[in-house]
């Protein structure tokens, strides 16, 4: 089985995503990226959308590979990597402190768990990953499957609940879910949440398609079912729903507990980000944003004409004070790509 492209429900999104509104098309950055996606979703067997097989996917989320630039050169790489994997098993510590593989493992866990404790979330080890997708990087500690990529999510949803304190029944809208991981790890620690996921078409339709599996599939509410809405009076209490981006106008006078965006608004020009931004902000009484701090490149293959950096958020937050922003963590590493990333929570004044 190969191929999603005669998919109804992407071929709709695809449809209307052309007919959308300038502010709503990608900008310069996620250009570069359209065809690829489009012809690997042509390729897709969706059985392997977690391999490491597909490697454009892990460009929004879809990163649960151990080496990052595995098959971007297949002679040299392949045998670099059978080396690595070789070097850096469970059964030799010949990385620097002696740290196997399974070391660094205990290690994120062990940070969530610290988090946890810090911040007054749920263990993570009340929660697990979905095994869909036959995800590469898949491990289990104390008989519970994760992934370095839901534990990096956790340590996100840890930071925003110290300052939110979810109750568990908020409503969430979160622009640029990408492959729906952190909506999966939110899910898990608050079933009751109600989620909004606004997205790209192609993004937005294997978001849909991972979560369909990775939750209980009664609490989807497909892009198929939101797609002529005029407003938000369908929007099921408890249940994820999903939009394309350019029907974020649906928002406007709808109130939401928290806005979430990570790793997206950064890779938009900062005149889209307003726009965006002066959908939500009267409505919204929590931010949460995870971004390159100074913005990314404005320069090389994947560049934005104009960056985005924290204090430009600031500033386009007027209504909002900034409860507290810190170095992004994943949950065995710092953020470091683009000279690194910031998280913050902001709350209405
Ligand atoms: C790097 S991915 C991050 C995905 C996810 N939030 C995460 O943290 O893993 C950037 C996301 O922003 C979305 N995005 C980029 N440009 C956008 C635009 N103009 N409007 C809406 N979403 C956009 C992409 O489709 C993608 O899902």
């Amino acid at each position: 089985m190969s191929g999603v492209t005669n998919d109804q429900r992407l071929i709709n999104l695809l449809d209307a995503y052309r007919q959308a509104p300038a502010e709503f098309q990608a900008t310069v950055y996620w250009q570069t990226y359209e065809r690829e996606i489009l012809d690997t979703l042509a390729r897709l067997d969706i059985n392997q959308l977690r391999s490491g097989r597909y490697k454009v996917l892990s460009t929004f989320g879809f990163n649960d590979t151990q080496y990052a630039w595995q098959g971007k050169a297949p002679g040299i790489s392949q045998s670099i990597l059978k080396l690595l994997t070789k070097m850096f098993s469970d059964k030799r510590d010949l990385a620097p402190y002696k740290m196997k593989i399974s070391d660094i493992r205990d290690a994120a866990l062990q940070h969530c768990a610290l988090m946890a404790e810090l911040t007054g979330t749920a263990a993570p080890d009340t929660i697990e990953v979905s095994r869909f997708g036959n995800p590469q990087d898949l491990f289990e500690i104390g008989g519970k499957p994760y992934t370095m990529p839901f534990l990096s999510n956790y340590i996100r949803a840890c930071f925003a609940n110290k300052h939110i304190r979810f109750t568990g029944t908020e409503r969430v809208v979160e622009l640029g879910t990408g492959s729906g991981y952190q909506v999966e790890v939110l899910k898990k620690l608050y079933p009751e949440l109600t989620l909004l996921c606004f997205d790209l078409p192609a993004q937005l339709y294997l978001c849909e398609t991972y979560l369909n599996e990775a939750l209980d599939r009664s609490a989807i509410v497909s892009s198929e079912a939101t797609r002529d809405w005029t407003d938000l009076s369908g929007v099921e209490p408890g249940k994820v729903h999903f939009f394309g981006n350019w029907q974020f106008p649906l928002l406007r006078g709808s109130q939401m507990d928290v806005f979430w965006n990570a790793a997206s608004f950064g890779e938009m020009e900062p005149s889209v980000v307003q726009n965006y931004l002066d959908h939500i902000t009267g409505q919204a009484n929590w931010i949460y944003l995870l971004q390159a701090r100074q913005g990314k490149e404005t320069q090389g293959k994947k560049h934005v004409e104009l960056a985005t950096a924290l204090g430009d958020y600031d500033r386009m937050l007027a209504g909002f004070e900034l409860a507290e922003e810190r170095d992004a963590w994943h949950a065995h590493r710092k953020l470091s790509a683009s000279g690194g990333y910031f998280e913050g929570v902001w709350r209405k004044r």
